[in-house]
């Protein structure tokens, strides 16, 4: 089983669950209207059904606040000795009120009860937003990679070392 394979967890002011189908529609479509995936051309459909699957390597929540869906998170582990953060999103209602932060002090303490030493994730290059957030949170680029989902950005990607 994956080390982030709980189908529940209680973070201090979230859970987190494995998304149902309402979940998953619901978030699919107001995730899919913001950006990078607006602009990355994602659709509600494929979200939907990306937020539903799960592997043995790869585990995808929904993020529930005050009872009702607010983001998805979804960690693929293991990685490069460590867990990779595939997908973050908080829907913009629900921005701004500490979510993201929680969401990655649970992804840093989980990864290092199992020893992992770094962490990544990927960031459109056009994404600057998120790009503050996630150095607010420690993390640096480590590489450029053009081209990797559509033709005209890059993604970035970022490394935290936990040891
Ligand atoms: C990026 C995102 C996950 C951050 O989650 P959040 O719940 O909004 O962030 P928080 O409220 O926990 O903010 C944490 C810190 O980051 C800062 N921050 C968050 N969003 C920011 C923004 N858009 N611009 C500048 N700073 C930002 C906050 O000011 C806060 O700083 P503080 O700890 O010094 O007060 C969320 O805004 C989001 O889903 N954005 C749209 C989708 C996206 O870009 N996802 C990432 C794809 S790689």
């Amino acid at each position: 089983m994956s080390k982030f394979g709980e189908s529940n967890y209680d973070l201090a002011t979230c859970q987190l669950r494995h998304a149902t189908q309402a979940d998953a529609k619901f978030l699919g479509k107001e995730l899919a209207k913001i950006d990078p995936w607006k602009t990355l051309k994602s659709t509600p459909q494929e979200f939907e059904e990306g937020f539903q699957s799960q592997s043995t390597s790869t585990n995808t929540y929904a993020v529930i606040s005050q009872e009702k869906p607010v983001g998805v998170i979804s960690v693929r582990y293991p990685w490069l000795l460590g867990p990779y953060l595939g997908f973050l999103g908080i829907i913009p209602e629900a921005q701004g009120s500490g979510l993201g932060k929680v969401l990655m002090n649970w992804l840093e303490e989980t990864a290092k009860e199992h020893s992992a030493r770094n962490v990544f994730i990927c960031v459109s290059d056009f994404n600057k937003d998120a790009q503050v957030f996630y150095k607010s949170c420690g993390y640096q680029e480590v590489a450029n990679l053009d081209g990797l989902i559509v033709d005209e950005y890059a993604e970035l990607l970022l490394r935290k070392r936990l040891s």
